[in-house]
């Protein structure tokens, strides 16, 4: 650990997220808190308790809610001295359709990750996307006092920012971090309702992105909507009717040290050899491994794709490789995420079907959640990790597979189209995952790769991961608000 970073005495730091970092429910000992699965909520968890400070999310999946919202204050264990309060926003059912399932995820999701032909949009998502801005502006002007700080989390809040103007004492500071891509403005210019998105996010003080390539996209939709916003393209600055946005450029990444630590603790090889027997993994089958949310984002049927091909152009790979997949249900009240569920279980049979054999498999497919032991275990003894979506943020599974490698031989296989490419890519071994005979390629080149390259490459990437993991991210963001607290913005 480093020092708590701190951004001035008493004040605090709001998070507001979508998902909130653990859920509520009544077991046999009055409530029981666990923990929801996701990258994101459990990386802040780790903040908010060092800087002590508060969190709003939507309540999803806490049953029992208003009881619940009584025990607002949350530890686990449950008299940890570092908790901290979780205030929860409840949602109707036709709000979390309109604002979650509607806008947030069939507009803006698509609409960032340059997916035109998925964009679906209805009045009723647009106006519950305001009302449901609206209801967390309310619960965060309840929360802040004078100086304090919110952060808010993604893309279900672009509305929030400009909203919060009118709610919160004029010296607190609102900054943003937006976890998908930005686009360019080809593709944002046909986002319904676009400019207005725009302009509640420069309600923010400090906006940031993953990537200088976001950056330079999000500048350029500005200058091209907002005609009374001036922008200063050196500075990262716009200036408008409103104040001044400062944009930055920080890439989220992983806690290096805890993967590793987990990946190898305690009985580690057992570990790895109950989870190959639990797979039928036979000895001698090098293996893959590919870990994703089911989204369209993800580029996991192209994966499968390349499979097949590496096992049509190498025989050699048949009975020796077997990629490991393991898929997330997420989103499944949206058509496309249900189609694509379907179409990975018809691809892994069809690829099954054609070459397995009596002891093996070219690819098992699971849905079960695994420990996070259990699956940094997983990556640390893969010898290839398979990352390659369609077009992604940042992907931590590329940064997660690294750290859990950390002295180890394995080797990335990375999508041109993920956020970390920008970061990692060269030494890893570049895909576009579309074009299956050069995804087949570089699978094969990883298998073949000899033994001192692989370790070579994945000593970078060690390095690399951990020149901005967490921690420096917690440090860049922060350090950018304490920055602009100290020149007097906020308000
Ligand atoms: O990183 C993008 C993101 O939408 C996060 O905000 C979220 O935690 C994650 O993907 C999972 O998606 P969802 O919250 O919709 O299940």
């Amino acid at each position: 650990g480093t020092e708590r970073p701190t951004i001035g005495e008493g004040v605090e730091v709001v998070v507001v997220s979508n998902r909130q970092p653990y859920r509520h429910s009544w077991g046999d000992n009055g409530i029981e808190v666990d923990r929801p699965t996701g990258g994101l909520t459990a990386g802040l968890d780790t903040v908010v308790r060092r800087i002590e400070g508060s969190w709003i999310a939507w309540g999803d999946g806490d049953a029992d809610a208003e009881a619940v919202d009584e025990h607002d204050r949350v530890s686990v264990p449950p008299d940890a001295e570092d908790g901290y309060p979780l205030r929860r926003v409840w949602l109707t059912e036709d709000q979390v359709d309109g604002y979650y399932y509607g806008f947030s995820n069939r507009v803006l999701w698509p609409i960032c990750h340059g997916a035109l032909t998925r964009v679906h949009s209805e009045s009723e998502y647009w106006e519950a996307y305001e009302a449901v801005n609206e209801r967390f502006a309310d619960a965060v002007g309840e929360r802040v006092g004078r100086g304090d700080v919110v952060w808010l989390q993604d893309y279900h809040f672009g509305l929030l920012p400009q909203m919060l103007r009118s709610r919160v004492p004029e010296d607190v500071l609102v900054t943003h971090f937006w976890h998908i891509p930005w686009p360019g403005w080809d593709t944002f210019r046909a986002c319904p309702h676009g400019s207005e998105v725009l302009r509640g996010l420069l309600g923010n003080d400090l906006f940031v992105v993953h990537t200088e390539r976001y950056r330079q996209n999000f500048l350029d939709c500005v200058e091209a909507a907002i005609p009374d916003a001036v922008v200063d393209r050196a500075a990262g600055r716009v200036f408008h009717e409103d104040g001044v946005t400062t944009v930055e450029a920080y890439p989220l990444g992983v806690d290096t040290e805890r993967i590793l630590e987990l990946a190898t603790d305690g009985d580690a090889d057992e570990r790895w050899r109950r989870i190959r027997s639990r797979y039928g993994i036979g000895e001698g089958v090098r293996v893959g491994v590919g870990v994703d949310r089911l989204d369209y984002t993800k580029g996991i049927p192209q994966r499968i794709d390349a499979v097949e091909r590496l096992l049509e152009r190498h025989p050699e790979c048949r009975g020796t490789f077997t990629l490991v997949q393991i898929g997330s249900e997420s989103r499944s009240r949206i058509p496309a995420y249900r189609e694509l569920q379907t179409a990975v279980v018809e691809g892994v049979n069809r690829v099954n079907a054609r070459f397995r054999t009596d002891d093996w498999r070219p690819i098992v497919y699971t849905t079960d959640r695994l420990s996070d032991r259990e699956l940094y275990t997983l990556y640390r003894n893969a010898d290839v990790g398979v990352v390659s979506p369609i077009r992604d943020g940042m992907n931590l599974v590329a940064q997660e597979y690294v750290a859990a490698q950390a002295d180890g031989n394995g080797v990335l296989v990375l999508s041109r189209q993920a956020g970390a490419h920008d970061l990692i890519g060269e030494d890893a071994v570049s895909i576009t995952p579309q074009d299956t005979d050069e995804f087949a390629g570089a699978l094969h080149a990883a298998l073949t790769m000899p033994e001192e390259r692989r370790r070579e490459r994945m000593g970078a990437l060690v390095e690399t991961c951990r020149s901005f993991d967490t921690e420096v991210w917690i440090e860049d963001v922060l350090g950018s608000v304490a920055r602009l607290r100290e020149e007097g913005h906020g308000g």
